[in-house]
């Protein structure tokens, strides 16, 4: 019989030691939960955001290594960016804008480009940016979803995006080797996103999840970040997506 005191002792070691991971889009939400862990593992990190309070206040917060405020698809901004960062860099996480949801009559097609541009363009913009200056092993990481797997008025845009990711994302994995790039696929994650979106339904939703997801509760930000850094240090995952949205889309919405 193995008595507990035959057991090994577990020892926890930080899992980003000296490592730097940039995090475009990392003031809030997903992108600033996965900094925090990040920093705790042990990383120095470099947030960007659009707004430039925010992101002062994250990159405070975190003691960032650097933060820059711009946005994301400005394809020269982003040039500069990466021309500024440190020579080597472990990973990158993006995650930036939500999603478009609009029916065909309401479709604004110059708005319908930019979220293109911010879902498939910009990960392939990252990807170039990536070689020679993200280290063999780190990894690429973006974000997408699992709601647009439904179909229904107003999903066009985002359905096709959602299609489009997995593809793309596994191609840039062969493309970019021994650079690692995967993708997560969130369903509802309880965010300043989720909150704009969804105004004074937000408690509503959240109860609704609670009662009809197979987990029995709300997916949060921990939740998230905690797979981010798993696939950032996991070295045997690549050009795959992973789904994080507690069953939700095996249930009805
Ligand atoms: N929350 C969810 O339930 C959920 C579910 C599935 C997928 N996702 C996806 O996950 C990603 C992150 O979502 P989130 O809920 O964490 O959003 P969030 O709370 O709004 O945070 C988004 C972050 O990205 C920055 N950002 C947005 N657009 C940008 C741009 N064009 N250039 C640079 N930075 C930009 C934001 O700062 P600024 O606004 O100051 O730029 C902020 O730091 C999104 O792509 C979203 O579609 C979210």
């Amino acid at each position: 019989m193995t008595t507990a005191s035959a057991l090994p002792a577990i020892q926890y070691e930080p899992a980003l030691p000296g490592q730097t991971v940039v995090v475009i889009g990392g003031s809030a939400g997903i992108g600033l939960e996965t900094a925090r862990r990040a920093r705790a593992e042990g990383a120095g990190v470099v947030l960007t955001g659009r707004n430039p309070d925010r992101l002062k206040r994250a990159a405070s917060e975190l003691g960032a290594l650097s933060s820059a405020a711009f946005d994301a698809t400005d394809p020269a901004a982003l040039d500069r960016f990466f021309g500024d960062l440190p020579e080597t860099i472990d990973h990158v996480m993006v995650t930036g804008g939500g999603p478009y949801y609009a029916r065909l009559d309401d479709l604004d097609r110059e708005r319908a480009h930019r979220d293109f541009d911010e879902h498939l363009w910009l990960a392939i913009a990252v990807a170039q940016h990536a070689v020679g200056r993200v280290r063999p092993g780190g990894t690429l990481l973006f974000m997408g979803g699992t709601g647009g797997r439904a179909r229904g008025p107003g999903l066009s845009l985002i359905a096709a995006g959602t299609a489009a990711l997995p593809a793309l994302i596994a191609n840039l994995a062969v493309e970019v080797a021994p650079i690692r790039v995967n993708l997560i696929a969130a369903g509802f994650v309880d965010t300043p996103l989720s909150a704009s979106l969804l105004g004074d339904d937000l408690d509503r939703r959240r109860d609704q999840l609670r009662a009809t997801l197979p987990i029995g509760r709300v997916v949060g930000l921990a939740d998230v970040a905690a797979l981010a850094v798993h696939i950032m240090t996991n070295t045997a995952l690549t050009g795959a997506t992973y789904d994080i949205d507690g069953g939700q889309q095996l249930v009805a919405r």
